[in-house]
């Protein structure tokens, strides 16, 4: 679904990312993991056409991504759902309305039409009705987080991409998270791309993983591979959970 070779990204002359490949398969759930500014959300940028490597190629529904005419990324663009990290609603707007956005930026529906889709992938990430209406400040944190992937989700995309869905949930929230996201693969297909700090995410959703540590890309592959390595990247994290 995903293949990227040779990557290196910087910002002037700091490299981020130096020489780094990984794929991403179909209907995969595969995580990005790294410390804090490891570049975790760079190198998922350049992958929604937010950030242009230096150098390297990334195919994605077999074309070359940054190769592409202006045109064409716009179709690739509307196959992909995007959660930014700090992805916030629009506060004048109904949880509704939020989730329609894209709906009435690209599409020609009537009102209506659109509502009607923008529920339906309410409904789907587990809100109801009533909190359709609802505007953002009404919302808890996760009730936040699902509306904002109900507005990833809206164009049906084959890929959707999540900067730390996590992030700012409780413990109990998280894991629900996490289960709206396997389901949504299960059900849906959808390959999902997902930045987290999450230790648990690695052992209850991931197929696989890739680990940034600087500027490398330190380990990719799934859990189960990475359990057998001598010197497991993730081996402090494996004690921390059996402790
Ligand atoms: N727009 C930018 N201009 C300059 N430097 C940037 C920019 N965005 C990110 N960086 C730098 O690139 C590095 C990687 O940042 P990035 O946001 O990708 O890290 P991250 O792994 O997502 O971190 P976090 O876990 O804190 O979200 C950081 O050192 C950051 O300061
Ligand atoms: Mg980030």
């Amino acid at each position: 679904m995903i293949e990227a070779k040779n990557i290196t990204t910087a910002f002037g002359d700091r490299i981020i990312h130096d020489n780094v490949s990984f794929h991403i398969n179909n209907a995969e759930i595969y995580g990005f993991l790294g410390g804090s500014g490891s570049g975790k959300t760079t190198l998922m940028k350049t992958l929604i056409y937010l950030k242009e490597p230096k150098s390297g190629d990334i195919f994605m529904f077999g074309q070359n991504l940054w190769k592409l005419k202006e045109s064409k990324r716009e179709e690739i663009k509307l196959q992909t759902g995007v959660m930014f990290q700090f992805g916030a609603l629009y506060s004048s707007m109904s949880v509704l309305d939020n989730v329609g956005v894209l709906l009435r930026e690209y599409s020609t529906l009537s009102k209506s039409q659109i509502d009607e889709i923008a529920m339906f992938w309410i409904q789907k990430v587990g809100l109801d009705k009533k909190a359709a209406t609802l505007f953002p400040s009404e919302l808890s944190g996760g009730m936040k987080k699902r509306a904002a992937l109900a507005r990833a989700l809206v164009l049906s995309p084959k890929i959707l991409f999540l900067d730390e869905p996590n992030s700012g949930l409780d413990p109990i929230g998280a894991r629900k998270l996490d289960e709206l996201v396997l389901e949504l693969r299960d059900n849906l297909g959808i390959t999902v791309a997902m930045v987290t700090h999450d230790v648990d995410s690695i052992f209850n959703i991931f197929d696989r993983f890739l680990i940034i540590d600087n500027k490398k890309i330190a380990f990719e592959g799934s859990i189960k591979e990475i359990k057998e390595l001598k010197n497991n990247p993730l081996k402090e994290l494996f004690q921390m959970r059996r402790g």
